[in-house]
């Protein structure tokens, strides 16, 4: 039976998260309020858009769809200057083998991310090949937890949900996953992730056997 792996992309496969609230805190900052760490976990695997309402609404902030639309354009400018020197190194540790690895055992790959900028960052990673197909923030209407991603990528590897495994660092995203009835790796902390089949600190500490195992409960 054909299966396929579906990649989120930052925080799974690249360090980029930090880039993220590096961008958003400073947006926070400028309006004159904090924007804490444990504030952005909210923020994680959410649309720009989406992450901006959160991060408005945390600093009793209203704006005009306008002043929104700047905002999150600010926002990306400073994103883009962070990780305009991004290059493989920024892959997490273990994420390119455990993909490779995958592939070997003719496990179809796919990424489910949420980012406008995703294809951009694939190819500074030097990583875009491995993909067999792609879905970002340029082609869903609908942000996780909102199953859009994950369905679409499974359609484009011609595969039933419960044939695929999502990699997942954020709460809406592992929401997404069950959303659209496929099971769930959780990267990251096992307190916050607690929703995902099983939470590892890093794709380095999880084999492709281990994880078909998941698949197959
Ligand atoms: C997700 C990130 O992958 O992409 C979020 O976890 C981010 O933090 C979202 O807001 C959208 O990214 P971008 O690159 O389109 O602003
Ligand atoms: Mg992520």
């Amino acid at each position: 039976m054909n299966k396929g792996f579906i990649f989120d992309l930052d925080g799974v496969i690249v360090d980029t998260a930090k880039y993220h609230y590096v961008a958003w805190k400073k947006i926070a900052n400028d309006l004159d309020f904090d924007f804490t760490l444990a504030q952005n976990e909210l923020l994680k695997g959410v649309s720009r858009l989406k992450s901006l309402d959160i991060l408005l609404n945390i600093g009793g902030i209203t704006k005009s769809d306008s002043e929104r639309n700047m905002l999150a354009t600010q926002k990306n400018e400073l994103y883009l200057e962070l990780i305009e020197k991004l290059d493989f190194n920024d892959l997490l540790p273990g994420s390119k083998i455990f993909i490779e690895n995958a592939k070997d055992q003719a496990i179809k790959i796919a990424l489910g991310s949420a980012s406008k900028n995703a294809a951009y960052i694939l190819k500074k990673l030097g990583i875009a090949h491995l993909f067999d197909a792609r879905i970002d923030g340029t082609m869903v209407s609908n942000a996780k937890p909102d199953p859009e991603v994950f369905t679409k990528a499974a359609k484009l590897l011609d595969l039933n949900p419960t044939n695929c495994l999502v990699f997942e660092d954020a709460q809406a995203g592992i929401d997404a996953a069950k959303n659209a009835g496929m099971k769930c790796i959780g990267i990251g902390d096992k307190q916050v992730l607690h929703r995902a089949n099983l939470v590892v600190t890093g794709l380095d500490k999880i084999t492709v056997p281990q994880a078909l195992e998941i698949l197959k409960k």
